[in-house]
């Protein structure tokens, strides 16, 4: 029976590629181009797809990532396949295709879109959440121990089997429908986990995190407060994926900015991340109530919140209800690491002895927009050097020309015939002049629309906490 549904899973895929005149197995590309028959072939078997429109320059950036994802799930039962939105009006509208990219996972009633960072390792996660059972069963107590290898981090229901009816199961079976996106959840036995823990009651809820089982107290929060606070490692990465969630904690985030690729500073970033880490994971009780430990290396996120480029490595510590944040720089002058004491920033963070930056104030209103402008600009010149050089040259050729001519006009002393050639001259610096500012704002009215299509959404302060679904 299972090679009878395997088969079926591929049906879609063999009926394309015939239909396609693609037969040979060797031209079988990693990621399949579709068109408006997607819409048939998704009703069989699982799907990853990506919606895209051709002059959006975030879905070119995905195409390699894309590629990545076709390698890792070759030969696998999962279908990686890119659609041109734009072309294929009936698949878009039949997937209410509202931006690009926008990014599928499709298999059987499961529909969900992808809002994470677009990176290989985020978007596998991805996929494996949406496509697991959305509580999955522990058989036995290797398979405990083996689940807690495979994912550090999973949500636990530790219940006997006569308590199968109990409203807890309920409960933990429906926050598990509810944030499979955020989490791994499953149940197990007593017996499975008593390597990791004794759990006498049943059921109990807990979270096996740092190769512990911490257990929920249903006298200090609700199941669902507890699932949303518990979803993360103790030292995590700050991404698009789950910058949304850690605001939501409402703690304290304490995200240590680093660039990898700075080799300059590579060992003082490596040393200043693993005294945070250590700390997060041995101070807990410290400040476990108060604060999240991470780091990142998303430096558009990261400066989007505090709207200035920020220098690497730094502590960004963001007060997620007012978004006001701090800065510690760990360098001195010549580039090494200070002597610093993480207690000590938390006690100077918690005497209000840092200085504040940010917040929702007006001036931060005003800056936002010139931001955004200047990102745009900045990612212009990233993408496309010379044409923004042209962009950018231009006018400024066309003003001094314009300069040049005045100020040659005013040396001399020209005669009264030349007037009209003057005025022709005006003209034609007129045509320049308005020609370049027409190219100018269709190149900018271009670049803002792949800004607002793309990323741009992440430069955003989230005004609500609610994660936009
Ligand atoms: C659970 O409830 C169903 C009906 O609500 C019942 O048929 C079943 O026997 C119960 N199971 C246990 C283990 O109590
Ligand atoms: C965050 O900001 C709010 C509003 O300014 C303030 O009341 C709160 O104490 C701050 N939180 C921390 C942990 O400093």
């Amino acid at each position: 029976m299972p090679k009878m549904s395997r088969f079926f899973s591929y049906l879609p895929l063999i009926v394309y590629l015939f239909a396609s005149f693609k037969c040979n197995e060797e031209d079988d590309p990693l990621v399949y181009e579709m068109d408006d028959r997607v819409v048939d072939f998704t009703t069989q078997g699982k799907w990853l797809i990506m919606f895209y429109a051709p002059w959006c320059g975030h879905c070119k950036k995905l195409e390699p990532v894309f590629e990545e994802i076709g390698k890792y799930y070759k030969g696998k039962m999962m279908n990686i396949a890119k659609v041109d939105a734009t072309r294929f009006v009936k698949a878009a509208n039949h997937f209410d295709i509202k931006g690009y990219p926008t990014i599928k996972f499709i298999y059987g009633k499961t529909n969900v879109n992808f809002f994470g960072e677009r990176r290989k390792g985020d978007l596998i996660e991805f996929i494996k959440k949406a496509d697991a059972p959305r509580v999955s069963r522990i058989l036995h107590q290797l398979d405990f121990e083996n689940t807690k290898h495979e994912l550090q981090l999973f949500f636990v229901l530790v219940i006997k089997k006569e308590h199968m009816n109990s409203t807890i199961k309920n409960e933990f079976f429906s926050l598990a429908e509810k944030h499979f996106l955020d989490a791994y959840f499953y149940f197990a036995l007593p017996e499975h986990v008593v390597k990791t823990a004794k759990v006498n009651d049943s059921p109990r809820v807990g979270v096996i995190k740092d190769n512990e089982l911490e257990l929920w107290d249903s006298s200090k929060s609700t199941m669902e407060e507890f699932v949303k606070l518990e979803q993360f490692p103790t030292f995590c990465e700050v991404t698009m994926t789950n910058f949304y969630n850690l605001v939501d904690t409402k703690k304290t985030l304490l995200i240590l900015l680093i660039n990898l690729d700075d080799h300059s500073k590579l060992h003082q970033t490596r040393k200043i991340r693993q005294i945070l880490k250590i700390y997060a994971k041995t101070q807990k009780e410290a400040y476990h109530d108060e604060f999240v430990f991470g780091y990142s290396e998303n430096h558009d996120l990261i400066s989007g919140i505090a709207i200035w480029s920020l220098s690497t490595p730094c502590l960004f510590i963001l007060n997620t209800t007012s978004f006001t944040y701090n800065l510690v720089n760990f360098l001195d002058v010549n580039s090494q690491v200070k002597d610093f004491s993480v207690d000590k920033i938390l006690d100077d963070f918690r005497n209000k002895r840092l200085e504040n930056y940010g917040g929702k104030s007006i001036f931060r209103t005003i800056r936002r927009p010139l931001w955004e402008i200047y990102r745009a600009i900045i990612e212009m010149f990233l993408e496309a050097p010379i044409i923004s050089l042209f962009i950018f040259g231009l006018p400024f050729g066309v003003i001094s020309i314009v300069f040049y001519f005045l100020c040659c006009m005013d040396s001399n002393d020209q005669p009264e015939n030349e007037e009209v050639h003057d005025s022709d001259k005006e003209d034609e610096h007129q045509y320049y002049l308005d020609e370049a500012s027409k190219l100018h704002e269709q190149i900018k009215a271009k670049e803002f629309k792949n800004l607002v299509d793309g990323e741009h959404k992440m430069i955003k302060i989230p005004t609500t906490s609610k994660k936009d679904q």
